[in-house]
C-alpha cells in the first residue's frame, strides 16, 4: 500500500537506519585512528556515539518496530514469524553488544593501547550485525508490511515514527537530532 501514510512511516525508518548507519562508521573511523598518532576527538564522542546508539535506536527506533510493525506482521506467514523473532532476539542482542563495547572502550582507556584490538574487532562486528539487522527489515519487513499492513496501520506507524515525544523526560527526539548532527560533524572533521 503506497499511502502518503505509508510513504512517511518507510521513510522515517529508512531515515533512522541511515541515521544508525552513519555513527556506526563514525564509530569505527574512531577506533581505527585510535593508536595511530593521529590527534583524535576526545573520548567523550565516542561516549556521545555510544550514547546515542543506547538512546534513540536502542530505546525508540526498536520499541516502535516491535509494537507497530512486527507485532502487526505476526501470524501472517510462517517465515515472517520466523524472522520477527530472529529480529526481536537481535534487538536485545544489540543492547548486550553496545554494553560490551562500552566497557571494552573503559579497558582501552584504562589499559591503553594493548585494549585496541578487541575494541576494534568488536566494534566492526557490531557493524556488520547491525548493517545485517537493518537489511533485513528493509528487505523483508518492509515489503511484507506493504503487502498485509491496512491504511489504520500505517497511520498509527507513521504517527509514532513521526512523533517528536519526549519519551524520558528531558530528552526530546530533536535533542537526539543535534546530538546526531554533532556526531556528523566530528566525523567530517577527521
Ligand atoms: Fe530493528
Ligand atoms: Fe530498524
Amino acid at each position: 500500500m503506497q499511502t502518503p501514510a505509508a510513504r512517511k512511516a518507510v521513510l522515517v525508518i529508512h531515515k533512522e537506519h541511515q541515521q544508525l548507519s552513519m555513527v556506526i562508521t563514525g564509530m569505527q573511523c574512531l577506533v581505527k585512528l585510535l593508536g595511530a598518532g593521529v590527534d583524535v576527538p576526545r573520548p567523550v564522542m565516542f561516549r556521545s556515539m555510544l550514547f546515542y546508539i543506547s538512546e534513540y535506536p536502542e530505546k525508540l527506533h526498536h520499541p516502535k518496530e516491535e509494537r507497530y510493525l512486527f507485532a502487526r506482521l505476526r501470524h501472517r506467514a510462517n517465515d515472517l514469524d520466523k524472522t520477527i523473532d530472529e529480529l526481536e532476539e537481535q534487538h536485545a542482542q544489540g543492547k548486550a553488544r553496545m554494553r560490551d563495547i562500552e566497557h571494552a572502550f573503559t579497558r582501552y582507556e584504562l589499559a591503553g593501547e594493548s585494549a585496541l584490538p578487541v575494541l576494534r574487532e568488536m566494534v566492526d562486528e557490531y557493524a556488520a550485525f547491525s548493517a545485517n539487522h537493518r537489511r533485513l527489515e528493509e528487505e523483508v519487513i518492509l515489503p511484507a508490511a506493504r503487502q498485509w499492513l491496512a491504511e489504520e496501520d500505517w497511520k498509527e506507524l507513521a504517527e509514532a515514527f513521526g512523533s517528536n515525544r519526549d519519551p524520558f523526560g528531558g530528552i526530546k527526539e530533536a535533542d537526539f537530532g543535534r546530538l546526531f548532527a554533532m556526531i556528523v560533524r566530528t566525523i567530517r572533521e577527521h
